[in-house]
């Protein structure tokens, strides 16, 4: 009897005390990946707000950390983790904006209309999240597309385009083509005027921007494009060694690995060939030959290259990782290798960049080749940026500027 009780106490006594141990030690599992990912990372001086930013980046680390806990426990995978969390905003709570979600051709949309009478036809943005191709939805850009549909007076047509890896390119790709073909076609409908249509997007959205404006430039029936509005796109996928990628390696919230990693989840729903790929070990001696004459550090201005550069040298290619991830060379998955014949038919071009972004060089690069090939650029480079900022302008003034910039461009069109 006395044995019994004693056994219940004990039980009851170490039930909570072990749910107590897990909870500390799971907290603790958090906090030590925070401070310890957050010790990797470097916040040069000349970033806007750089406590503001580590808390962000710390929070990022964090959710991902839980993510990966909910994996090993197989509750769900960490990228359904981080999505879920990211996308627990309300949408489209403005008061002098209409907000409607449809399809456009089978591709869910949400469209963001100015209530106010409007003497003609308006100006349309067709705008692309950004997220990696894997994370990102139209609730995470929900503030960017009402700020700009608000401010600029303008339709906004957010595209929910599937996402890697579960939907490798072509997919995602042929989801925001479908929604801008559907969009130009019936912008009538939406008040719009259709030869006032841009296609904007931030990050990997700016990658499939481009990639649209370049698939539709000269197309036959169609509206023409009437500008593209690249915010800090991903625009190549064969040189990670650029001197933007080199000098900010460890800035928050795009670390280089983490770059070449999204980009291979969207070609191959893996990221088996990370290794090869920041080495350049994915592209045949060939094509970097090919490639040398776009993508060398030699055609950036001098003052990019101050913060430090080393060329790389070159490696020898891995059959079975050029194979796994050819597309990733071709101008549909980087823009930034398409031909010149391509280019002369681009259509007026506002570019973001930001200085600590592993992206600069992809954005300085294409810059320099759409004005050697007569595509007029706008270009706003965001010199105490990070990759990302435009999403939290609410808190960086930085971020806040260039969208009011992208305003400003949207409002000259
Ligand atoms: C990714 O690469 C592997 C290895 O080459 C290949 O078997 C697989 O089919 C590729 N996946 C996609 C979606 O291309």
């Amino acid at each position: 009897m006395m044995m019994m009780m004693m056994g219940t106490m004990m039980t009851g006594l170490l039930l909570p005390l072990a749910g107590a141990a897990v909870l500390a030690a799971a907290v603790l599992l958090v906090l030590g990946s925070i401070a310890f990912d957050a010790s990797h990372a470097e916040v040069p001086p000349g970033l806007e707000r750089p406590a503001r930013l580590r808390l962000l980046h710390a929070s990022r680390v964090g959710t991902a950390v839980l993510g990966r806990i909910a994996e090993n426990l197989h509750i769900c995978t960490q990228i359904q983790f981080v999505r879920f969390l990211r996308s627990r905003r309300r949408l489209g709570g403005d008061a002098g904006l209409l907000f409607r979600e449809a399809k456009f051709k089978e591709v869910p949309v949400a469209i963001y209309q100015p209530k106010a009478p409007s003497a003609g036809q308006r100006r349309g943005v067709l705008y692309l999240h950004g997220g990696g191709w894997v994370l990102g939805s139209i609730r995470t850009h929900d503030n960017i597309c009402r700020y700009i549909a608000r401010e600029s007076e303008s339709v906004v047509v957010s595209v929910e385009y599937r996402l890697a890896p579960e939907h490798t390119y072509p997919a995602p790709l042929n989801d925001c083509l479908a929604a801008a073909t559907q969009f130009l076609e019936a912008a009538e409908d939406y008040g719009v005027d259709k030869t006032r249509v841009a296609i904007a997007g931030d990050s990997a959205g700016g990658n499939l921007a481009a990639a649209v404006c370049q698939a539709l430039a000269g197309r036959p029936g169609l509206a023409r494009v009437r500008a593209q509005v690249l915010l800090y796109p991903v625009l190549q996928g064969a040189d990670f060694n650029l001197p933007s990628y080199q000098q900010n390696r460890a800035v928050p919230l795009l670390f280089r690995e983490r770059a070449a990693f999204y980009y291979l989840q969207y070609v191959n729903g893996s990221a088996s060939f990370l290794g090869d790929v920041l080495e350049g070990a994915h592209v045949p001696a060939k094509l970097q030959l090919q490639h040398r004459k776009w993508l060398s550090a030699e055609n950036l201005p001098k003052e990019f290259k101050a913060r430090g550069y080393r060329p790389s040298v070159p490696t020898a290619c891995e059959d079975d990782a050029y194979e796994a991830v050819k597309a990733l060379s071709t101008p549909a998955c980087s823009p930034l290798l398409a031909d010149d014949a391509v280019l002369r038919l681009l259509p007026e071009t506002f570019l973001l960049t930001c200085e600590y972004d592993v992206l600069r060089d992809d954005g300085l690069l294409y810059k320099k080749r759409l004005e050697e090939n007569g595509v007029k650029v706008t270009w706003c480079h965001v010199a105490h940026g990070f990759h990302g900022i435009i999403s939290f302008f609410g808190s960086f003034p930085s971020g806040k500027k260039g969208l009011e910039d992208v305003v400003t461009f949207v409002k000259s069109l």
